[in-house]
């Protein structure tokens, strides 16, 4: 990996870095808010939530996933708490966000300091093809914009990405289903509604952990669900299914 210094756009303080991040996010909101699926990146109290796992499941060098990176607010969270020695997958489908990333990785101190190997990846997480399985994969997709069958194909790919025990989180917007049903074409609310319906399928079998941060806009429950271990035939702390819930 090639480490050279920090480019004077990298650089910046945090403040004017965290604006011009922004904005990129905001243009690329703008041209495709569907894929895009949010107007603001994760803030720092959501990108913690999200990457917690890598703590708990620390300090042995870990295998790790990240879908759907776009500026990198959760990869620079990421990478600053990944164990020495862990190898980091980014996967990002929007051209213009993975060329900041690998800026991003390029010029961060993990790779150096804690020998952390992280990749970009421009593609569609459904493409992606490392040839690796994960301990952690920590996914930003905006699943409620997407067709079920898609949510389906990713959720399962992505338990079967995951080592036996390993650790899926990503989170959902509160609130979104509810803003569809008032205030989008009838077709819309029902397929966010058949997407809450499969990923509910899977929060059922899987979830361990739901939790609210508040602290993000908009607000968000993050999910964290669990890969059952070869000898268990059910996850160890099964949530119960909560109807009604938005996912
Ligand atoms: C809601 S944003 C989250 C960005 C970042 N993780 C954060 O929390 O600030 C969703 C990101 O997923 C990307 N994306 C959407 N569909 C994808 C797919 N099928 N594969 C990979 N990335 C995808 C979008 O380009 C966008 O950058």
């Amino acid at each position: 990996m090639d480490h050279r210094p920090p480019s004077p756009r990298l650089s910046r303080k945090p403040a004017a870095r965290q604006t011009a991040e922004s904005w990129t996010f905001l243009r690329e909101a703008a041209r495709d808010l569907r894929t895009t699926g949010a107007v603001a990146p994760s803030s720092r109290a959501l990108a913690r939530t999200l990457t917690d796992p890598v703590t708990t499941r620390g300090p042995r060098p870990l295998s790790v996933l990240e879908a759907g990176a776009g500026t990198g607010a959760v990869t620079r969270t990421l990478l600053s708490r990944l164990p020495r020695g862990s190898h980091l997958d980014i996967v990002e489908a929007n051209p213009r966000f993975t060329e900041r990333l690998r800026r991003l990785v390029d010029h961060h101190p993990a790779p150096v300091i804690r020998h952390v190997r992280a990749e970009v990846h421009q593609a569609y997480v459904e493409e992606l093809d490392t040839g690796r399985r994960y301990d952690v994969i920590v996914s930003g997709l905006p699943l409620t914009n997407f067709a079920p069958e898609q949510v389906d194909r990713i959720m399962a790919l992505y338990l079967d990405l995951l080592h036996p025990g390993g650790t899926l989180t990503y989170f959902a917007y509160l609130g979104t289903r509810r803003a569809r049903t008032l205030l989008a074409p009838r077709a819309e609310a029902r397929r966010h509604a058949a997407v809450d319906q499969v990923v509910g399928a899977y929060q059922h079998r899987y979830a361990t952990a739901r939790w609210t941060v508040l602290a993000n806009l908009p607000p968000a429950h993050v999910w964290e669900l669990r890969c059952p271990s070869v000898d268990a035939a059910v996850p160890p702390h099964p949530l119960p299914l909560l109807p009604g819930v938005e996912q």
